[in-house]
C-alpha cells in the first residue's frame, strides 16, 4: 500500500520492501496527538496494560546481577529454553526438548529466522489472506516468493483445503498458518487445524505456525498447535510464539521458534552472526512470565473479551457494516465496503477506498484505524480493542456518528 523506496544505492531486496502500514498509521496518529488533538487509536497491535509487576521485578533483580551483564549463548539461556519446552507441553500438549527452542528478538524475528532457515531462492510460501503484513515482506527478504491464498468473509476468513490446493505448486515449500489471526481474529478448531496439517503433510511442505495470540482466545474456543494435532506433518513444522501479547511485553522483544534440532541449529548459527543473544534482562523477565503465576494473563483476556463484545455491539448498530465475530487476538475486522463512494463528514468527501476512509476518520473524527489494504483486504478496517474502555466507547461513538451521517 505504500510507496516503495527506489534508489540505485539500496540493494534490490530492500528497495522492494514496503514500509509497515500499521506503523505508518500509528505515527500519523501520534503526530496529531502530540499536536494536542484528542486522538483515539484503534491501530495498536499491543496490549494497553503494563507488564505484570512480578515480571518487572524479575528484570530489576536481573539488572543487579553481573552474570547478566555480558554475552550469553546465542540460542538463549538454557533455563529459558527449558521453560519454553515445559510451557509448550503445558499449553499445547507437545513434547519437545530445549535444543528445539531458539530465543529470538520477538516473534517477528522468529518469523524471519524461519524463512531464512527454510527458503531457497524462488521457493513459494502460501499465505492465506487477509494476512499480517510482515509475512510476505519477510519471505521476499530471503528470496522466497509469497503466494496469496484469498479467503472470504462468508467462510469466516478460514482457509479451505480447496483454496490451498488451488494455490499449491511444485515450488511450494511452506504454508504460513496463524490462529488466532491478525487481522481477522479467526480461530480454527482442532479438527480444522488437523485437516490443514494433514493436507500439508501429504504435500510434503513445511508449516510455520504463528501462535503469538495463543492465550487470547474467547468463548468456547481453545488453542491447538498444528504440531500437536497433525502428526502427518512428520516434524515439518516451526512454531513461532513469544511473550509480547500474552504478558503485555511487546517492548521487551522476546519471542521464540521451535522446530527440529536441525532447523534450530541452522537458525541459531545465523543468529550467532547477526544479533547474538537476546538481552539477558528480557530473558530473565520471560522466565518469570512463563514460570510464575498466570493470573494476569487471565485478567487481561477477560478485559479484552469485555471490550470485544462492546465493540461488536456498537458495530452491529451501524447499518451497512458487517463483521465476522472474532474469537481471538484483539481485533475486529468489519466490512465497510458499502460506505465507499458515499458522502461523509463535514468535509463532504466521498472516500473511494478504505485507505481514504481511514484518512477521513483520522482527520475528521480523530480516530486511527488500519485500512484493509494493509492486509491485502481492501473494503475492510482493522480495529484493535486493546485500549481503555472509555476510549473505546468514545472512539466507537465517533465512528458510528460518521457512518450514520453518510449519504448517497
Ligand atoms: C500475527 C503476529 N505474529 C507476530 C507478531 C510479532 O510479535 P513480536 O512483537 O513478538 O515480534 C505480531 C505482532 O503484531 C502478530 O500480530
Amino acid at each position: 500500500m505504500s510507496t516503495n523506496l527506489s534508489s540505485s544505492v539500496i540493494a534490490r531486496r530492500l528497495a522492494q520492501l514496503s514500509p509497515s502500514a500499521t506503523l505508518a498509521i500509528d505515527e500519523k496518529a501520534k503526530a496529531l496527538a502530540e499536536a494536542g488533538e484528542p486522538v483515539i487509536s484503534f491501530g495498536a497491535g499491543q496490549p494497553d496494560f503494563p507488564t505484570p509487576s512480578h515480571i518487572v521485578a524479575a528484570a530489576v533483580e536481573a539488572c543487579g546481577n553481573s552474570a547478566n551483564h555480558g554475552y550469553s549463548a546465542s540460542g538463549g539461556l538454557a533455563v529459558l529454553r527449558e521453560a519454553v519446552a515445559i510451557k509448550t507441553f503445558r499449553d499445547s500438549s507437545l513434547e519437545i526438548g530445549p535444543k528445539q527452542v531458539l530465543i529470538t528478538n520477538g516473534a517477528k524475528h522468529a518469523i524471519y529466522n524461519t524463512f531464512a532457515s527454510l527458503l531457497n531462492e524462488g521457493d513459494q510460501v502460501l499465505i492465506p489472506s487477509p494476512y499480517w503484513t510482515t509475512y510476505p515482506e519477510a519471505a521476499r527478504l530471503v528470496g522466497g516468493v509469497p503466494v496469496e491464498v484469498p479467503t472470504t468473509q462468508e467462510s469466516g476468513f478460514k482457509v479451505s483445503i480447496d483454496q490451498l490446493e488451488a494455490c499449491y505448486s511444485p515450488a511450494t515449500k511452506l504454508l504460513v498458518f496463524v490462529s488466532p489471526s491478525n487481522p481477522t481474529g479467526v480461530v480454527y478448531s482442532g479438527e480444522e487445524i488437523r485437516e490443514i496439517g494433514r493436507w500439508a503433510g501429504e504435500k510434503g511442505i513445511w508449516v510455520l505456525s504463528d501462535e503469538i495470540y495463543e492465550h487470547l482466545i474467547y468463548g468456547d474456543n481453545t488453542h491447538h498447535s498444528i504440531a500437536a494435532v497433525a502428526p502427518e506433518l512428520n516434524d515439518r513444522w516451526v512454531i513461532v510464539s513469544g511473550v509480547s501479547k500474552s504478558y503485555a511485553m511487546t517492548g521487551w522483544r522476546l519471542g521464540w521458534m521451535i522446530s527440529t534440532e536441525e532447523v534450530i541449529g541452522a537458525a541459531t548459527n545465523m543468529q550467532s552472526h547477526t544479533t547474538s543473544n537476546v538481552s539477558n534482562i528480557s530473558q530473565r523477565a520471560a522466565i518469570a512470565a512463563l514460570t510464575g503465576h498466570q493470573h494476569a494473563v487471565g485478567e487481561m483476556r477477560a478485559a479484552f473479551d469485555t471490550r470485544r463484545k462492546l465493540m461488536l455491539a456498537i458495530l452491529g448498530d451501524i447499518p451497512g457494516i458487517t463483521c465476522v465475530e472474532p474469537f481471538g487476538a484483539f481485533y475486529t475486522f468489519p466490512n465497510v465496503e458499502s460506505f465507499l463512494g458515499k458522502q461523509m463528514g463535514a468535509q463532504k468527501v466521498r472516500p473511494k477506498s478504505t485507505m481514504e476512509l481511514a484518512d477521513l476518520l483520522l482527520e475528521e473524527c480523530k480516530v486511527a484505524v488500519v485500512p484493509g489494504e494493509a492486509f491485502a483486504a481492501p473494503g475492510f478496517l482493522r480495529l484493535s480493542y486493546a485500549l481503555a474502555d472509555e476510549d473505546l466507547y468514545e472512539g466507537m461513538s465517533r465512528i458510528k456518528d460518521l457512518f450514520l451521517g453518510a449519504v448517497d
